[in-house]
């Protein structure tokens, strides 16, 4: 995915590039679980040893925002969050205006905006027409789409079921509000990048965007049909996708009764749980409202939601990843984080992969550098880290 610079929709993905995307968040799991490599992980957003800088800018949010600090921090990166209601976008600043003041001194942008659906694109454009280096991440556009959560929600999807979901088999139910909610806008463009058949479930007066539909006319064979009656289609689904009422993201007030009665017609209850298929997987995007019990997933492990936004933390560093540093190997990375012992002429001594700069490549020559010094060592130590170290000509050859 080399050259990714800005994301701003679910369009930005490929399905080459999104099962690359799965596999470093695959990678970043792991690695993550062991010490070392998370130490390791932490010089990763580090340019010539100043950690890059990021502005969030957003509208109220916990996970999302949650999740790209935590990501940010855990690449070695820093980051300033501010939310945009006691921002300068409150006196009336526009986006762009925003973007050509604190773009040139931050390496990225992260902007959630829940009434302007355009805040990303209009920041991507002025860094471009300034020509700045700054990537403009969209953490959130109006009630058009939420390409970063489109990502967890298929890694999430991928992990459970790799070769149905790749080859277009699976099933899903996308339930709720249609019309508003921006991860179903993303998720359903991710989706139409593998193929798969879609139950809509949602209010019979509402529907997704028409563009969204003349978008995956464009793209992979997608079977969609609207259902209103979620319990017809209950033995088929093998995921299914609730969504809360958006009402933060709608032009107009929602009644405490219309929350409630949609959360009873699109929520889970105990007869719908019921006929859903054993294994079956449930996912939200969070939070959810009334429409989940509480402590579901305590009671049913097909739930799965807080499983899915735990992703959310490593998707964003194999995001970031990508989009910053795409060339860092993080097998590399890890290796460098392995003692390994090196036989001397004398003594046998150990030391971290990673202090050692560089090996000779003369093949008389039997020397590393550790730290800065030459060191004398044994054929054996030199394969073992010749695939993993830059070579050069050792001060023993060529002493003048
Ligand atoms: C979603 C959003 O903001 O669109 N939440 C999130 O990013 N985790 C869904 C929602 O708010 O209902």
């Amino acid at each position: 995915m080399n050259g990714l610079k800005h994301v701003l929709t679910a369009k930005d993905f490929s399905f080459i590039q999104m099962l690359e995307l799965f596999r470093t968040t695959a990678t970043m799991k792991t690695m993550y679980q062991n010490p070392a490599h998370r130490a390791a992980l932490r010089h990763l957003l580090v340019r010539d040893g100043v950690p890059l800088f990021f502005r969030i800018l957003s509208d109220p949010s916990t996970r999302t925002l949650a999740s790209f600090e935590d990501a940010i921090r855990a690449l070695g990166g820093t980051f300033s969050t501010g939310i945009l209601e006691f921002s300068s976008k409150a006196k009336g600043e526009t986006h762009r205006s925003i973007a050509r003041c604190i773009a040139p001194r931050c390496d990225g942008i992260i902007i959630r905006d829940d009434h302007d659906e355009y805040a990303a694109q209009h920041m991507r454009d002025t860094v471009e027409d300034y020509g700045l280096a700054t990537s403009i991440i969209c953490a959130g556009s109006g009630d058009r789409e939420h390409p970063t959560q489109m990502l967890i929600d298929l890694f999430t999807i991928w992990e459970r079921a790799e070769e149905k979901f790749v080859n277009g088999a699976l099933v899903y139910a996308l339930v709720g509000d249609l019309h508003s909610s921006r991860t179903i806008h993303s998720l359903l463009l991710g989706i139409s990048e593998f193929g798969g058949v879609i139950f809509l479930v949602g209010p019979p007066e509402e529907n997704i965007p028409p563009w969204i539909y003349q978008e995956i006319e464009k793209r992979r064979p997608l079977s969609i049909s609207r259902v209103i009656n979620p319990m017809e289609i209950a033995d088929m689904i093998d995921f299914w996708y609730f969504t809360r009422l958006q009402d933060n993201l709608k032009f107009r007030a929602v009644s405490p009764q219309e929350k409630q009665h949609y959360a009873q017609k699109y929520g889970v209850e105990d007869t719908l749980r019921a006929r859903m298929r054993n294994n079956a997987w449930i996912l939200h995007p969070l939070p959810h409202g009334e429409e989940y019990p509480e402590k579901i997933d305590m009671i049913d492990p097909r739930f799965i939601h807080f499983h899915q936004a735990d992703n959310g933390f490593f998707m964003r560093m194999a995001l970031l990843k990508k989009i910053f540093v795409p060339s860092a190997d993080l097998t590399l990375l890890a290796a460098d984080t392995e003692t390994i012992t090196i036989s001397g002429n004398l003594i046998d001594f150990e030391v971290i992969a990673r202090d050692v700069n560089t090996i000779c490549i003369n093949p008389l020559c039997l020397n590393i550098r550790i730290n800065g010094n030459w060191i004398h060592t044994n054929q054996n130590t030199k394969l073992r880290l010749q695939k993993r170290k830059p070579a050069t000509i050792c001060m023993s050859c060529y002493p003048g």
